[in-house]
């Protein structure tokens, strides 16, 4: 179940705000009958109708796998006229990304119209694993490592790293390039991992989402996810 405004939003018919006042309004019609209560949930199976014309039916699903380059934002379009990532790809469907990389990491996004699978893929509960390597100012010490893999409280609620590994130590420029696999999903949570054991994060790319990778995609490219691929993400939905 979703609030109405969501799943409005996340059929591509208009943001989420748009989708609000739309409700408010009363153009907005649940199963042949209108809508006007802002928290009403439906799920995937109830006929949403702006205007009396259905627009959550019959949309053609896109799914996309983007190596984001640097300086490039995670959202539709930005006030300060940043590049976006869904400017890079070549669609007229009103795709998202699901979830976020900061302005400055780059690697593995994927973009889709489809709000189904978004939830399934960002929700906690279904412990989707995210590999990042980073780069790291200054070289972690024994006690930091054992603290980073017993779990740091971000916020009151401990991150616990599913997996850590030291790839590479560079003395003379004193830092190193370290592998962390981590489930979820808080904005900045890798940065402020290390930030919290006073190490500054240089670099940043998400190289794996569960079973998919960017290995075979320049910074920038993008491609679309193969049926198989889309049915293997569905599966990772806790049952
Ligand atoms: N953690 C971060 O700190 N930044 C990202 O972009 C992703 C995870």
């Amino acid at each position: 179940m979703e609030r109405l405004q969501k799943a409005i939003a996340n059929s591509g018919y208009t943001s989420r705000r748009k989708a609000e006042d739309l409700i408010k309004a009363g153009r907005v019609s649940v199963n042949g009958s209108i809508v006007s209560e802002l928290g009403t949930k439906v799920n995937y199976n109830d006929v949403i109708s702006i205007d009396g014309k259905i627009i959550n039916k019959e949309v053609e699903k896109e799914y996309y796998l983007l190596n984001k380059p640097r300086n490039c934002i995670c959202s539709l379009n930005d006030e300060k006229g940043r590049k976006t990532v869904t400017s890079i790809i070549e669609t007229n469907t009103r795709i998202y990304p699901v979830g976020r990389l900061d302005y400055d990491t780059t690697g593995l996004i994927i973009l889709t119209n489809d709000g189904e699978l978004a939830n399934i893929l960002m929700h906690p509960s279904n412990n989707v694993e995210k590999v990042y390597v980073a780069k790291i100012e200054g070289i972690l010490s024994k006690d930091e490592i054992a603290k980073l893999v017993k779990g740091i409280s971000i916020d009151g609620v401990v991150c616990k790293p599913k997996r850590f590994r030291v790839k590479r130590i560079d003395e003379d420029k004193n830092n190193e390039l370290v592998e962390i696999t981590i489930v979820e999903g808080r904005n900045h949570i890798v940065k402020r991992l290390f930030n919290s054991l006073n190490h500054e994060v240089i670099k940043l790319k998400r190289e794996r989402y569960a079973f998919l990778d960017v290995s075979d995609l320049k910074s920038g490219e993008y491609r679309i996810l193969s049926l198989k691929e889309v049915k293997r993400l569905y599966n990772l939905k806790s049952k």
